[in-house]
């Protein structure tokens, strides 16, 4: 089916109608939100190269084909699973600057200017993706940076043809890129919109890859690069330093670690606040026979609800950079812990969130991305990664062709006060020069028996974490092929704003008033899709891919 036509029919007949685009393998398998990204990929396995190799390579690319979330001036997170068994997570988080300090993003009144903190140069943090995918590279990659960065550099200097969808987000943005002249420049024929058919090439970014391939990091964080970044800072009032840059690290981290019902769950320690809830999440729901109570049914969705409210209820007090704060997360996933957290669970009646001034939805857009890596030796690399917002803060680094995050933002900006995704925080997440903000982004790795199962992990703020809790039960709760557990409709509750969001077809209409009849609020629906779940997953004798229907991607196996 070509993909206009499956978008077409997506929003005709959102969600469970629509293909997936699907792939089985033998020996490798990349899933992206780009089909040329996990195209690159695919080919690197095909060298000879291992996960790292093609999910590096994949991850860099992404920053050319797929720019609202895909980057180099941006962040994020990996988890390996490498053959023989080790599971190991990568931290590539942005840092605030140095001159970053609490109240950075307040006026005079004591409120917090949001333009300031997700539109301008302040709202950047110090990057870290070129530093923390060469760090995988160095330490678990088989090739050299020159042959995993050349198809990202062909990509740039070359172009490719730009598809409706990345034409359109490209309209979409127009009028934001517009107060910029280098994105502007970058994401328009001198000022006129591009269409989809038309070759877009990126010779500025060629150039910075170019820089990265030959130098290393140092052809970021130093060097001509880094002074096109803070040259661009402190004309306009930006905070990012060459100190700042040339001191960012990447660091690799214990994952979070649970068990499910016998599956081992690996996932993103904090600054995430992913893997902690994902396996608070499960601890709370592993005593109740979710699949005999049947998927969509009411008591499902309510016991899901009633621990995702306790569990983000958990993470607005206790979650932060664990550089900067203590954070409980052995506590917060010891099964102990979830069964007195849900000792107050009452199967008949809605949870109470606290009334703290409720933040209001932010509907999502393509701004975070995932992408999943298996090879036929054992290895499997699971990665998401951001800019926050859709392009970021929409600023193109002039002379270095990419864009700049507004992950700041992620930060409490002041106690209680919602940042984008409506999640409010305090101390723990408060703004410190040098410090991570805290983040939703949640790369799983699912094993049994020291092998990887299943890899997943999504875009969509807040809701992240529930969309990897769906698509980790849909398969183990409910036995569901990879392609129904990322399809099925899902739904999510942040405790605060106490509202169940959720695409249609999550429950009936039915167990919708039963939950209503029971306390639940917001139960109106949405046109909006939750999360892009691009995820892999091993079967008895193939490897399957699976790219989320809610959005075209590719998946690309052999
Ligand atoms: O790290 C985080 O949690 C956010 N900056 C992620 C943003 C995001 O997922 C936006 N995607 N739709």
């Amino acid at each position: 089916m070509n993909r206009l036509f499956a978008t077409l029919l997506f929003f005709i007949f959102p969600v469970s109608l629509v293909f997936a685009e699907y792939q089985r393998a033998n020996d490798g398998m990349v899933s992206s939100r780009s089909d040329i990204a996990s195209e690159v990929g695919k080919e690197i396995l095909e060298q000879g190269g291992n996960a790292i190799d093609a999910a590096v390579a994949t991850g860099f690319a992404l920053a050319v084909t797929y720019p609202s979330a895909g980057n180099l001036g941006g962040g994020g997170f990996m988890i390996l699973s490498l053959a023989g068994g080790e599971v190991i997570s990568l931290d590539f988080r942005e840092k605030a600057p140095g001159a970053a300090h609490r109240d950075m993003y307040l006026d005079a009144d004591g409120n917090v200017d949001r333009n300031l903190s997700r539109s301008s140069r302040q709202s950047s943090g110090v990057p870290g993706s070129v530093a923390g995918l060469l760090a995988a590279l160095e330490k678990y990659g088989s090739m050299s940076r020159e042959q995993i960065l050349a198809p990202a550099i062909r990509l740039a200097a070359e172009g490719f043809i730009l598809n409706s969808d990345l034409a359109g987000q490209f309209r979409g943005q127009f009028n934001n890129f517009r107060n910029h002249p280098a994105s502007l420049s970058k994401f328009s024929k001198d000022g006129v919109p591009y269409s989809a058919g038309e070759r877009w090439r990126q010779p500025d970014l060629a150039q910075t890859l170019q820089n990265i391939s030959e130098q290393g990091r140092d052809g970021f964080y130093k060097g001509s690069t880094a002074e096109l970044l803070v040259k661009d800072m402190m004309t306009n009032k930006g905070l990012i330093t060459l100190a700042d840059l040339d001191n960012y690290e990447p660091v690799w981290r214990e994952p979070i670690h649970g068990t499910y019902r016998g599956y081992d769950i690996w996932s993103m320690p904090a600054p995430s606040s992913g893997g902690v809830l994902l396996v608070q999440m499960l601890n709370m729901l592993e005593p109740y026979d979710i699949g005999a109570q049947g998927w969509g049914s009411k008591d499902t969705v309510h016991q899901m609800i009633e621990a995702q409210r306790r569990a983000y209820a958990d993470r607005a007090e206790h979650l932060g950079d664990p550089d900067f704060v203590d954070v409980p997360s052995q506590i917060l996933i010891s099964k102990d812990y979830a069964r007195q957290r849900f000792a107050n669970f009452d199967p008949q009646q809605s949870g109470d969130s606290t009334t703290i001034t409720a933040g209001s939805w932010v509907n999502e857009s393509p701004d975070t991305t995932h992408y999943s890596v298996m090879d036929g030796e054992g290895n499997a690399v699971s990665v998401t990664t951001t800019l926050n917002s859709s392009y970021g803060n929409k600023i193109v680094v002039a002379g270095a062709g990419f864009l700049l995050n507004n992950e700041m933002d992620d930060f409490s900006s002041k106690p209680d006060s919602p940042n984008a995704y409506g999640l409010i925080g305090r101390e723990a997440n408060e703004i410190q020069a040098g410090k991570r903000m805290l983040s939703s982004m949640t790369p799983t790795i699912v094993t049994r028996n020291n092998s990887p199962v299943l890899l997943t992990g999504s875009p969509g703020g807040s809701t992240i974490i529930n969309t990897v809790l769906h698509v980790v039960m849909n398969v183990i709760d409910h036995g569901m092929s990879l392609e129904n557990a990322v399809a099925s409709p899902r739904f999510h509750h942040q405790w605060q704003p106490d509202v169940v969001r959720y695409e249609i077809g999550a429950f009936s209409d039915d167990v919708a008033r039963e939950l209503e009849a029971m306390g639940h609020a917001g139960l109106s629906g949405s046109r909006f899709p939750i999360g892009d779940a691009n995820s892999v997953m091993r079967g008895e004798n193939f490897i399957e891919g699976v790219s989320d229907p809610r959005n075209v991607g590719g998946v690309s196996g052999y």
